[in-house]
Protein backbone atom coordinates (compact mmCIF):
# COMPACT_ATOMS: atom_id res chain seq x y z
CA UNK A 1 0.00 0.00 0.00
CA UNK A 2 1.42 3.46 -0.96
CA UNK A 3 0.46 6.31 0.75
CA UNK A 4 0.15 10.25 -0.81
CA UNK A 5 -0.92 13.27 0.98
CA UNK A 6 -2.26 16.00 -1.05
CA UNK A 7 -1.23 19.63 0.05
CA UNK A 8 -1.66 21.85 -2.09
CA UNK A 9 -4.53 23.77 -2.94
CA UNK A 10 -5.44 27.62 -2.91
CA UNK A 11 -6.54 28.04 0.86
CA UNK A 12 -8.35 31.08 0.49
CA UNK A 13 -10.32 30.75 3.60
CA UNK A 14 -7.28 31.12 5.24
CA UNK A 15 -6.27 34.56 3.50
CA UNK A 16 -3.97 36.00 4.12
CA UNK A 17 -2.15 33.44 5.99
CA UNK A 18 -1.99 31.49 2.55
CA UNK A 19 -0.92 34.39 0.52
CA UNK A 20 2.76 33.28 1.24
CA UNK A 21 2.66 30.19 3.21
CA UNK A 22 1.10 26.90 2.23
CA UNK A 23 -1.82 25.90 4.92
CA UNK A 24 -0.44 22.56 5.34
CA UNK A 25 2.89 24.08 6.83
CA UNK A 26 0.73 26.45 9.26
CA UNK A 27 0.99 25.47 13.02
CA UNK A 28 -1.39 23.18 15.18
CA UNK A 29 -0.06 23.76 18.53
CA UNK A 30 3.72 22.62 18.70
CA UNK A 31 4.03 21.21 14.71
CA UNK A 32 3.30 21.56 11.01
CA UNK A 33 0.01 20.74 10.19
CA UNK A 34 1.38 18.33 7.74
CA UNK A 35 2.44 16.26 10.36
CA UNK A 36 -0.66 15.18 11.60
CA UNK A 37 -1.84 13.40 8.26
CA UNK A 38 1.62 12.30 7.80
CA UNK A 39 1.63 10.11 10.95
CA UNK A 40 -2.13 8.94 10.54
CA UNK A 41 -0.34 6.99 7.25
CA UNK A 42 2.85 5.85 9.14
CA UNK A 43 0.57 4.43 11.78
CA UNK A 44 -1.58 2.40 8.95
CA UNK A 45 2.18 1.10 8.52
CA UNK A 46 2.61 3.22 5.00
CA UNK A 47 6.26 3.61 4.48
CA UNK A 48 6.16 4.91 1.08
CA UNK A 49 4.47 8.51 0.77
CA UNK A 50 3.94 10.92 -2.22
CA UNK A 51 3.68 13.95 -1.17
CA UNK A 52 1.59 16.67 -3.32
CA UNK A 53 1.99 20.36 -3.49
CA UNK A 54 2.56 23.00 -5.93
CA UNK A 55 5.65 24.37 -7.54
CA UNK A 56 6.92 27.36 -4.23
CA UNK A 57 5.78 24.73 -1.46
CA UNK A 58 7.80 21.15 -2.56
CA UNK A 59 10.87 22.77 -1.34
CA UNK A 60 9.36 23.75 1.97
CA UNK A 61 8.40 19.73 2.45
CA UNK A 62 11.30 18.37 1.28
CA UNK A 63 13.07 20.94 4.02
CA UNK A 64 10.84 19.11 6.84
CA UNK A 65 11.34 15.62 5.28
CA UNK A 66 13.66 15.09 3.13
CA UNK A 67 13.44 11.76 1.56
CA UNK A 68 12.40 10.16 4.89
CA UNK A 69 15.04 7.86 5.59
CA UNK A 70 15.78 9.48 8.75
CA UNK A 71 12.16 8.10 9.76
CA UNK A 72 12.58 4.60 7.44
CA UNK A 73 10.46 6.22 5.26
CA UNK A 74 10.64 6.50 1.63
CA UNK A 75 9.29 10.26 0.67
CA UNK A 76 8.65 11.46 -2.77
CA UNK A 77 7.63 14.48 -3.41
CA UNK A 78 5.72 15.56 -6.96
CA UNK A 79 3.81 19.49 -8.43
CA UNK A 80 0.27 19.96 -9.08
CA UNK A 81 -0.02 23.06 -11.04
CA UNK A 82 -2.72 24.56 -10.16
CA UNK A 83 -5.48 23.01 -7.26
CA UNK A 84 -7.38 20.82 -10.19
CA UNK A 85 -9.20 19.13 -7.77
CA UNK A 86 -8.49 16.10 -4.99
CA UNK A 87 -8.85 13.27 -7.70
CA UNK A 88 -5.99 14.38 -9.87
CA UNK A 89 -3.24 12.84 -7.38
CA UNK A 90 -3.94 9.44 -9.03
CA UNK A 91 -2.67 10.82 -12.44
CA UNK A 92 -0.05 12.80 -10.86
CA UNK A 93 1.34 10.30 -8.73
CA UNK A 94 0.62 7.19 -11.19
CA UNK A 95 4.79 6.50 -11.80
CA UNK A 96 4.41 6.43 -8.01
CA UNK A 97 1.35 4.27 -7.13
CA UNK A 98 2.35 1.17 -10.02
CA UNK A 99 0.36 -1.64 -9.29
CA UNK A 100 -0.28 -0.98 -5.77
CA UNK A 101 -3.34 0.24 -3.77
CA UNK A 102 -3.19 3.73 -2.67
CA UNK A 103 -4.38 5.50 0.42
CA UNK A 104 -4.93 9.14 0.02
CA UNK A 105 -4.98 12.34 2.60
CA UNK A 106 -5.91 15.21 2.30
CA UNK A 107 -3.00 17.85 4.12
CA UNK A 108 -5.27 19.41 6.23
CA UNK A 109 -7.03 16.51 7.76
CA UNK A 110 -6.29 15.41 11.41
CA UNK A 111 -7.77 12.21 12.71
CA UNK A 112 -7.57 11.81 16.55
CA UNK A 113 -8.30 8.61 18.38
CA UNK A 114 -8.58 4.96 17.80
CA UNK A 115 -7.48 4.52 13.93
CA UNK A 116 -8.57 0.54 13.69
CA UNK A 117 -10.86 1.93 11.03
CA UNK A 118 -8.00 2.89 9.21
CA UNK A 119 -5.67 -0.50 10.17
CA UNK A 120 -8.54 -2.16 8.99
CA UNK A 121 -9.08 -0.74 5.38
CA UNK A 122 -5.14 -0.90 5.20
CA UNK A 123 -4.62 -4.58 6.10
CA UNK A 124 -7.69 -5.89 4.64
CA UNK A 125 -6.93 -4.46 1.44
CA UNK A 126 -10.08 -5.35 -0.64
CA UNK A 127 -10.43 -5.04 -4.67
CA UNK A 128 -12.41 -2.07 -4.07
CA UNK A 129 -12.68 1.45 -2.25
CA UNK A 130 -13.15 2.22 1.36
CA UNK A 131 -14.34 5.51 2.26
CA UNK A 132 -15.04 6.49 5.80
CA UNK A 133 -18.40 8.61 6.98
CA UNK A 134 -18.32 10.60 10.01
CA UNK A 135 -21.37 12.58 11.60
CA UNK A 136 -20.83 16.20 11.55
CA UNK A 137 -22.89 19.31 12.48
CA UNK A 138 -22.51 20.96 9.08
CA UNK A 139 -22.65 18.18 6.12
CA UNK A 140 -23.28 20.42 3.45
CA UNK A 141 -19.45 21.81 3.39
CA UNK A 142 -18.41 17.70 2.12
CA UNK A 143 -19.35 14.90 0.45
CA UNK A 144 -22.61 13.53 2.06
CA UNK A 145 -23.17 9.40 1.67
CA UNK A 146 -26.90 8.18 2.34
CA UNK A 147 -27.15 4.93 3.98
CA UNK A 148 -30.43 2.78 3.09
CA UNK A 149 -31.83 1.07 6.87
CA UNK A 150 -29.13 -2.23 6.33
CA UNK A 151 -26.29 0.66 6.92
CA UNK A 152 -25.77 0.49 3.09
CA UNK A 153 -24.21 3.22 1.49
CA UNK A 154 -26.63 4.31 -1.22
CA UNK A 155 -26.03 7.80 -2.71
CA UNK A 156 -22.70 10.40 -2.18
CA UNK A 157 -23.25 13.71 -3.01
CA UNK A 158 -20.66 16.47 -3.24
CA UNK A 159 -21.73 19.46 -0.59
CA UNK A 160 -25.44 19.16 -1.53
CA UNK A 161 -27.44 22.09 -0.61
CA UNK A 162 -30.06 19.82 0.90
CA UNK A 163 -28.04 16.52 2.84
CA UNK A 164 -29.87 13.33 2.50
CA UNK A 165 -27.58 12.59 6.14
CA UNK A 166 -25.80 13.79 8.46
CA UNK A 167 -22.52 11.37 7.70
CA UNK A 168 -19.49 13.61 5.87
CA UNK A 169 -17.07 11.66 4.14
CA UNK A 170 -13.40 12.50 5.45
CA UNK A 171 -10.19 13.12 3.12
CA UNK A 172 -8.72 9.87 3.92
CA UNK A 173 -9.57 7.07 1.05
CA UNK A 174 -8.20 3.83 0.02
CA UNK A 175 -8.29 2.66 -3.50
CA UNK A 176 -7.18 -0.25 -5.41
CA UNK A 177 -5.23 0.24 -8.52
CA UNK A 178 -8.04 0.73 -10.77
CA UNK A 179 -8.27 4.37 -9.27
CA UNK A 180 -5.66 5.35 -11.47
CA UNK A 181 -7.92 4.68 -14.90
CA UNK A 182 -11.18 6.32 -13.32
CA UNK A 183 -9.41 9.39 -12.16
CA UNK A 184 -7.77 9.84 -16.30
CA UNK A 185 -11.78 9.07 -17.29
CA UNK A 186 -13.36 12.18 -15.31
CA UNK A 187 -14.10 15.35 -16.45
CA UNK A 188 -13.89 18.58 -14.88
CA UNK A 189 -16.70 19.51 -12.64
CA UNK A 190 -19.01 22.63 -12.72
CA UNK A 191 -16.25 24.33 -10.15
CA UNK A 192 -13.53 22.75 -12.91
CA UNK A 193 -12.13 20.23 -10.47
CA UNK A 194 -11.66 16.80 -10.94
CA UNK A 195 -13.74 15.45 -8.25
CA UNK A 196 -12.79 12.52 -5.30
CA UNK A 197 -16.58 12.22 -5.08
CA UNK A 198 -17.14 11.05 -8.74
CA UNK A 199 -14.26 8.29 -8.22
CA UNK A 200 -15.81 7.18 -5.41
CA UNK A 201 -19.65 7.27 -7.59
CA UNK A 202 -18.03 5.28 -9.78
CA UNK A 203 -17.22 2.50 -7.34
CA UNK A 204 -20.37 3.20 -5.77
CA UNK A 205 -22.05 2.07 -8.98
CA UNK A 206 -19.95 -1.04 -9.50
CA UNK A 207 -20.72 -2.22 -5.27
CA UNK A 208 -17.23 -2.02 -4.89
CA UNK A 209 -17.17 1.13 -2.64
CA UNK A 210 -16.77 0.22 1.42
CA UNK A 211 -18.76 2.62 3.56
CA UNK A 212 -17.51 2.35 7.07
CA UNK A 213 -18.52 4.62 9.88
CA UNK A 214 -16.31 6.02 12.36
CA UNK A 215 -17.35 6.75 15.44
CA UNK A 216 -18.04 9.45 17.58
CA UNK A 217 -15.10 8.41 19.58
CA UNK A 218 -12.67 9.39 16.66
CA UNK A 219 -11.85 13.17 16.36
CA UNK A 220 -11.77 14.02 13.11
CA UNK A 221 -10.80 17.67 12.34
CA UNK A 222 -10.07 19.31 9.07
CA UNK A 223 -8.60 22.81 9.52
CA UNK A 224 -9.43 25.28 6.60
CA UNK A 225 -10.71 28.09 8.64
CA UNK A 226 -9.22 30.14 11.22
CA UNK A 227 -11.96 29.01 13.87
CA UNK A 228 -10.83 25.26 12.87
CA UNK A 229 -6.81 26.05 13.16
CA UNK A 230 -7.14 27.66 16.69
CA UNK A 231 -9.68 25.09 17.78
CA UNK A 232 -7.22 22.32 16.66
CA UNK A 233 -4.50 23.66 18.11
CA UNK A 234 -6.08 24.26 21.40
CA UNK A 235 -7.26 20.65 21.31
CA UNK A 236 -3.86 19.03 20.94
CA UNK A 237 -2.19 21.80 23.21
CA UNK A 238 -4.52 20.34 26.02
CA UNK A 239 -4.08 16.09 25.51
CA UNK A 240 -0.54 17.35 25.09
CA UNK A 241 -0.27 18.87 28.20
CA UNK A 242 -2.56 16.71 30.31
CA UNK A 243 -0.97 13.37 28.99
CA UNK A 244 2.69 14.62 28.77
CA UNK A 245 2.63 12.70 25.57
CA UNK A 246 3.30 14.29 21.86
CA UNK A 247 0.28 13.82 19.12
CA UNK A 248 1.83 13.07 15.57
CA UNK A 249 5.38 12.97 16.56
CA UNK A 250 6.86 11.23 13.80
CA UNK A 251 10.25 10.35 15.09
CA UNK A 252 8.28 8.85 17.94
CA UNK A 253 5.80 6.83 15.45
CA UNK A 254 8.91 6.05 13.45
CA UNK A 255 10.29 4.36 16.42
CA UNK A 256 7.35 2.75 18.21
CA UNK A 257 6.29 0.93 14.47
CA UNK A 258 9.67 -0.18 14.12
CA UNK A 259 10.69 1.87 11.18
CA UNK A 260 13.94 2.37 12.40
CA UNK A 261 15.96 0.89 15.26
CA UNK A 262 17.22 2.42 18.04
CA UNK A 263 20.60 3.33 17.45
CA UNK A 264 18.91 4.89 14.61
CA UNK A 265 16.21 6.68 16.67
CA UNK A 266 19.23 8.10 18.92
CA UNK A 267 20.95 9.00 16.17
CA UNK A 268 18.35 10.98 15.07
CA UNK A 269 17.52 12.69 17.90
CA UNK A 270 21.29 13.61 18.15
CA UNK A 271 20.74 15.42 14.94
CA UNK A 272 17.75 17.56 16.39
CA UNK A 273 18.56 21.50 17.91
CA UNK A 274 18.31 21.52 21.65
CA UNK A 275 14.38 21.90 21.87
CA UNK A 276 11.60 20.48 24.34
CA UNK A 277 10.51 18.41 21.29
CA UNK A 278 14.25 17.12 21.65
CA UNK A 279 14.04 16.69 25.40
CA UNK A 280 10.13 14.78 24.98
CA UNK A 281 12.08 12.33 22.11
CA UNK A 282 15.02 11.30 24.64
CA UNK A 283 12.28 10.56 27.32
CA UNK A 284 10.93 8.01 24.94
CA UNK A 285 14.01 6.16 24.16
CA UNK A 286 14.88 5.99 27.72
CA UNK A 287 11.25 4.95 28.79
P1 LIG B 1 -9.98 22.36 0.10
O1 LIG B 1 -10.18 22.65 1.55
O2 LIG B 1 -11.13 21.88 -0.68
O3 LIG B 1 -9.42 23.63 -0.65
P2 LIG B 1 -8.23 24.60 -0.30
O4 LIG B 1 -7.21 23.97 0.58
O5 LIG B 1 -7.74 25.09 -1.61
O6 LIG B 1 -8.86 25.77 0.57
P3 LIG B 1 -9.99 26.86 0.24
O7 LIG B 1 -11.26 26.10 0.06
O8 LIG B 1 -9.97 27.69 1.47
O9 LIG B 1 -9.56 27.63 -0.97
O10 LIG B 1 -8.82 21.30 -0.06
C1 LIG B 1 -8.71 20.21 0.78
C2 LIG B 1 -7.29 19.71 0.81
O11 LIG B 1 -6.87 19.21 -0.45
C3 LIG B 1 -6.26 20.76 1.16
O12 LIG B 1 -5.27 20.10 1.96
C4 LIG B 1 -5.72 21.21 -0.16
C5 LIG B 1 -5.80 19.96 -0.97
N1 LIG B 1 -6.06 20.16 -2.40
C6 LIG B 1 -5.03 20.05 -3.29
O13 LIG B 1 -3.87 19.84 -2.90
N2 LIG B 1 -5.28 20.16 -4.61
C7 LIG B 1 -6.53 20.38 -5.09
O14 LIG B 1 -6.69 20.45 -6.32
C8 LIG B 1 -7.60 20.52 -4.15
C9 LIG B 1 -8.99 20.77 -4.62
C10 LIG B 1 -7.32 20.39 -2.83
Amino acid sequence: MKGIILAGGSGTRLYPITKVYSKQLTIIYDKPLIYYPLSVLMLGGIKEVLIISNQETIPLYRKLFGDGSSIGMQIQYAIQKAPNGIAEAFIIGEKFIGNDSVSLILGDNIFYGKLDFFYKAVSSNKKGATIFAYQVKDPQRYGVVEFDKNGKAVSIEEKPKKPKSNYAVPGLYVYDNKVIEIAKTLKPSERGELEITDVNKYYLERNELYVERIGRGVAWLDTGTPEALLQASNFFGVIEDRQGTKVACIEEIAFQRGFISRTKFSILIESLPESPYKEYLKNVLNE
